[in-house]
């Protein structure tokens, strides 16, 4: 993992023509791999988790349509006014080339085919040749067919003209261009040509939640994200818009002060030190066999006890938002019903298609979100930190990856309200033990053994008829430790004339020695889902 603070104090280099990126980055910009993932189209079965690098000094950034990266660097001084110089990113040589030392600009800007536009440190937007097609405004996009729509500056050059008006003006130069300057907007996108616009207060549309935002960018696919606008931060959190439950959500590990969107997975940040960060999927994973038949049954039979009724939530098919123009340099996408993932470090242990896994993994159940109530490493947190997360939630699913390279853990329905409640003290209407990364199942059957609580001073357990799992919650391990005092444990049972008895097995532990019930938490994850 690449730390900020390690390339913090690296740049802000403006004599060389090309920067040379470290070593290290180097190899990270080859995993990244921007464009080759751009142009595949994106699959939501691979990770949906987001890697984080830092590149440079910089105060904005852009991608074109073909992936490209562009990023503009402030350089000032106290003595002189500021220079900018836009930088192109060259994934091959992963190298920033400085594209013209002689030319300033404090934006770049593209339509949907791919020419280039500037807004020069005068505010004035220039075409491809860089002739000048108008002033007096301090951002801009431009369609397809040539309209400008331009952010009004507070120099007068400009008359403010309203969105809704018929009335475009010429622009000077090259008269094919037309275009509008916007009073009352502090930021601009275009979704498929159509403006969505940033109010002076920092409040979006209300076609996108009217929540507060810093800066919106759409990607080429229909793709949006945004910086949110919170009170005393200097880098703002990454939001992204899901198309399928119409809001936004957070994606966690990096946070900033502009941004621009390529795609659904790839999105440039920079933050409030000029660092520029580069969106990825860690790698495409391949999906895991789909192994449910070694699994016990996982239908319950018919008892008189437990049997709540499910209602089935359904998720409308969507597609991303339709088309007012035909489609030009745009993938036609057409989204899955997805479960959303509130909160997920970009260290999570889990994928995308893991989640779409685990949605379905509790019978009768159809998760459409998950929402991450506590993360860890080994022996970084508190219990009671853990704890607390989960008092009076209900759906919750415990997830660890063990020394055995497994994630594995178990959801239970029940909430427990206090710390000190013991597992025994009552039934859990529904228990799942899991192994995410086998794809295995065990639902109690019966109500039998059916339990989730503490079990000592540092271990909870979830206990049902197919088996059972001790873990410290927070990720504790001790290796001098003996087990009354707390070790983690994964237990599996065999049904004997109709009682659970232990069966050394290590479907769940994946432990090479199969009487080895023992595993140890590397990092831990509790999510509570919701239909
Ligand atoms: C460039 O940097 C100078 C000095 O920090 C600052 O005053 C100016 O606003 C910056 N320009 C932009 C466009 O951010
Ligand atoms: C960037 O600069 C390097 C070295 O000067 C050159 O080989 C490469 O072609 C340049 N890339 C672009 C996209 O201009
Ligand atoms: C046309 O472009 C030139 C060069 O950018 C500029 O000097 C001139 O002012 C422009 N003409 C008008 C009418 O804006
Ligand atoms: C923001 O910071 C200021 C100064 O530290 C403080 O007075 C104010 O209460 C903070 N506001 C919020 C909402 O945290
Ligand atoms: C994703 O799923 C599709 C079909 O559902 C499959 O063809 C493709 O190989 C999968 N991709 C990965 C990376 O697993
Ligand atoms: C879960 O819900 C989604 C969306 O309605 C649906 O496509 C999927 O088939 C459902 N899965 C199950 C197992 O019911
Ligand atoms: C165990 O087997 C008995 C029959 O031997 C059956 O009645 C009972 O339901 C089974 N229990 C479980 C948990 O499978
Ligand atoms: C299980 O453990 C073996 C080593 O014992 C390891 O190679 C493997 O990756 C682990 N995971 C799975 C899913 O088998
Ligand atoms: C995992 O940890 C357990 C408990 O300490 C230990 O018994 C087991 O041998 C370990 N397995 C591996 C593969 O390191």
């Amino acid at each position: 993992m690449i730390s900020k603070s390690l390339f913090s104090a690296l740049f802000l280099v403006s004599s060389t023509l090309a920067i040379q990126l470290s070593d290290v980055l180097q190899k990270s910009r080859v995993q990244l791999q921007w464009k080759q993932e751009a142009t595949n189209k994106f699959s939501w079965n691979a990770t949906q988790e987001l890697k984080w690098s830092v590149a440079n000094a910089f105060i904005d950034v852009q991608t074109s349509p073909d992936g490209d990266v562009y990023a503009i660097q402030n350089i000032s001084s106290e003595m002189s006014q500021p220079k900018y110089h836009i930088y192109m990113y060259d994934i091959t040589t992963n190298v920033w080339n400085l594209t013209d030392p002689a030319f300033q600009a404090k934006a770049i800007r593209f339509d949907r085919l791919g020419s280039k536009f500037y807004l020069t440190p005068e505010n004035c937007v220039l075409n491809n040749q860089k002739q000048t097609l108008l002033c007096g405004v301090s951002d801009f996009e431009v369609t397809v067919d040539k309209k400008i729509y331009g952010l009004i500056d507070n120099s007068g050059r400009q008359q403010a003209d309203t969105l809704s008006s018929s009335i475009w003006k010429t622009a000077s130069n090259d008269s094919s261009y037309t275009y509008k300057a916007l009073a009352g907007y502090k930021g601009i996108t275009l979704l498929k040509d159509q403006p969505i616009l940033i109010n002076q207060d920092g409040r979006v549309d209300a076609q996108y939640g009217s929540e507060k935002l810093i800066s919106i960018s759409a990607g080429i696919d229909g793709s949006l994200w945004a910086l949110l606008d919170e009170i005393n931060v200097t880098d703002y959190t990454v939001l992204k818009w899901q198309t399928v439950s119409q809001k936004w959500y957070k994606i966690t590990g990096v946070s900033g002060v502009s941004l621009s969107s390529y795609n659904e997975i790839s999105v440039a940040i920079v933050d409030s030190k000029g660092l520029l960060s580069l969106s990825s999927q860690v790698g495409h994973q391949d999906e895991a066999a789909y192994v449910v038949e070694t699994a016990p049954p996982t239908i319950a039979p018919s008892t008189t006890q437990s049997q709540t009724t499910i209602p089935q939530t359904t998720i409308a098919p969507t597609t991303i938002a339709p088309t007012t123009n035909p489609p030009t340099t745009t993938v036609p996408t057409t989204v899955p019903p997805l479960p959303i993932v509130l909160s997920q470090p970009s260290n999570s242990i889990l994928t995308h298609s893991d989640f779409k896994w685990l949605q379905t993994a509790v019978t009768g159940k159809n998760f459409t979100e998950f929402s991450l109530l506590f993360s860890a490493t080994k022996n970084t947190k508190s219990l009671a930190e853990a704890v607390n997360t989960i008092l009076g939630k209900s759906d919750v699913f415990v997830l660890m990856r063990t020394n055995t390279s497994v994630v594995i853990g178990f959801y239970y329905k029940t909430a427990i309200a206090q710390a000190s409640d013991n597992y025994l003290s009552s039934n859990n209407e529904l228990t799942a033990l899991l192994s995410v990364t086998k794809q295995l199942r065990f639902m109690g059957i019966t109500d039998q053994n059916r339990h989730f609580g503490l079990f000592n001073n540092n271990r909870y357990i979830l206990l049902n008829d197919q088996g059972g799992m001790t873990f410290g919650l927070n990720c504790y391990v001790d290796s001098t430790i003996d087990m009354t005092l707390g070790k983690d444990r994964v237990r599996q049972y065999k049904n004997v004339s109709g009682n659970a008895l232990y069966e050394p097995n290590n479907q769940l532990s994946n432990n090479s020695d199969i009487n080895n019930d023992f595993v140890e938490c590397q990092q831990i994850e509790i999510y509570q889902a919701k239909q």
